[in-house]
């Protein structure tokens, strides 16, 4: 019988016995350990007690999968395990490209789709220069970024800062009149993240944030980092890089002649209304489970789940004791819409992934229609669930400590 490669990801205690315990049930198969990797697991939980290990071994070809994980199961908080080396024939020409590991993210955050530093009469900055140029000089700083250096720092002017947080028409204070809504309107989760970002990141009414102190903290968090971008990168870009907790960040403000409204993500959108979410584990999780969804998938189920992401990521509700709480960043870092999306006047539906996918929606304006999660540990697990429903000829497992992607024919 010819030997049969695997390679092993599993999360567990500290506890030596639980490291016994694992490779007692490798030994009992006769399994020969070929490279094994570890490090502390920042998932799928925020505790501070266990540890990622990822094992790769060989075993005779009568070696039955369902029954090895099932015994590891006692042992592990969680385990995936794939099978021999990467299928040659499940990649073809015509499978689109797509990032194998965090490097190769390089490529999805520097193709622009739109915006950028050349702005479109649509934008409220078209046509003033000084604006223009500002936006150049901030693009550099996303074009030089390269994975594994800091983010370089920005020195943000003060008419910048006030665009970000005071409303030039009436004077008042922007940030201080959105923070005082997120007790009653924002997610338990975001309530209890978002005061640690004023102590470890710098957020303040008179301070923009900088990339690097915010990606750092997250990445302490839950593993997830910002890497900054020019523009608006192609929804298919853009899902990829989340496959490897990477979320594509701009760094410029929006204009200041409309400081209630962007055209595009800006850093305010991005710091206030995204940033806080990563820091739970299960919103964390479930982002990444629509990045990994999104690999090498056709152009129509890109839609589909670009769908997903504006329904849940942007606009998206939480039920809390009956009553609808925002985590989506579209709303977390829109007043009016805050506000108004847990009034009666837009619809509200049970959250349902299948359902959402197909759905249109307006990309300006207020959203007539909202999905409410029961929790985002359920909305973890339907879309874990839902992901195994999108038509692709292979699988893929997200290789936590070495950061890329394993392609399998079949996942256990
Ligand atoms: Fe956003």
């Amino acid at each position: 019988m010819e030997p049969r490669s695997y390679s092993l990801i599993i999360t567990i205690s500290k506890r030596i016995d639980s490291l016994v315990s694992v490779l007692g049930v490798l030994k009992n198969h006769d399994a020969v350990i070929t490279h094994l990797e570890s490090r502390p697991s920042r998932t799928p939980t925020d505790e501070d007690n266990e540890i990622d290990y990822f094992i790769q071994f060989s075993v005779l070809s009568d070696f039955s999968p369902d029954t090895f994980v099932a015994i590891l199961q006692e042992f592990v908080v969680s385990a995936s395990l794939v099978s021999g080396s990467e299928p040659s024939s499940c990649l073809s020409d015509s499978t689109p490209w797509f990032p194998r590991s965090i490097a190769d993210v390089a490529q999805c955050c520097t193709t622009l789709f739109k915006y950028g530093s050349e702005l479109t009469p649509d934008h409220p900055g078209y046509g003033d220069k000084e604006y223009q140029v500002r936006r150049k000089e901030i693009a550099v700083i996303a074009k030089r970024y390269q994975y594994g250096r800091p983010i370089p720092r920005m020195e943000y002017t003060a008419k910048e800062i006030e665009t970000c947080f005071v409303c030039l028409k009436c004077r008042g204070k922007i940030f201080s009149s959105q923070v005082k809504l997120y007790p009653t309107h924002a997610c338990k989760e975001y309530n209890k993240h978002f005061p640690s970002l004023f102590s470890e990141c710098g957020y303040r009414e008179d301070n923009i944030p900088q990339l690097e102190d915010v990606s750092r903290y997250l990445k302490a968090k839950t593993d997830w980092q910002l890497w900054p971008v020019i523009g608006w990168i192609s929804a298919r870009d853009f899902l990829n890089s989340l496959a490897f907790r990477v979320f594509p960040t701009t760094q410029y403000i929006r204009h200041h002649s409309k400081p209630f409204y962007t055209p595009e993500p800006d850093i305010c959108h991005e710091l206030i209304g995204h940033a806080p979410l990563f820091c739970d584990s299960a919103f964390a999780q479930f982002s990444q489970e629509i990045g990994l969804a999104s690999l090498a998938i056709s152009d129509e189920w890109i839609d589909n789940l670009a769908s997903l992401y504006w329904f849940t990521v942007e606009f998206g509700l939480v039920n809390e004791g009956g009553s609808p709480k925002a985590y989506g960043a579209g709303l977390l870092s829109g007043n009016e819409e805050l506000q108004y999306c847990i009034t009666d006047c837009p619809e509200r539906r049970l959250l349902d992934i299948g359902e959402i996918i197909v759905t249109k929606y307006p990309e300006t304006g207020l959203q007539p229609l909202y999905f409410v999660a029961s929790s985002l540990e359920d909305m973890r697990d339907q879309m874990s669930a839902f992901s195994k429903s999108i038509p692709r000829p292979f699988c893929v497992i997200y290789d936590h400590i070495n950061q890329k992607v394993e392609v399998q024919t079949a996942v256990v």
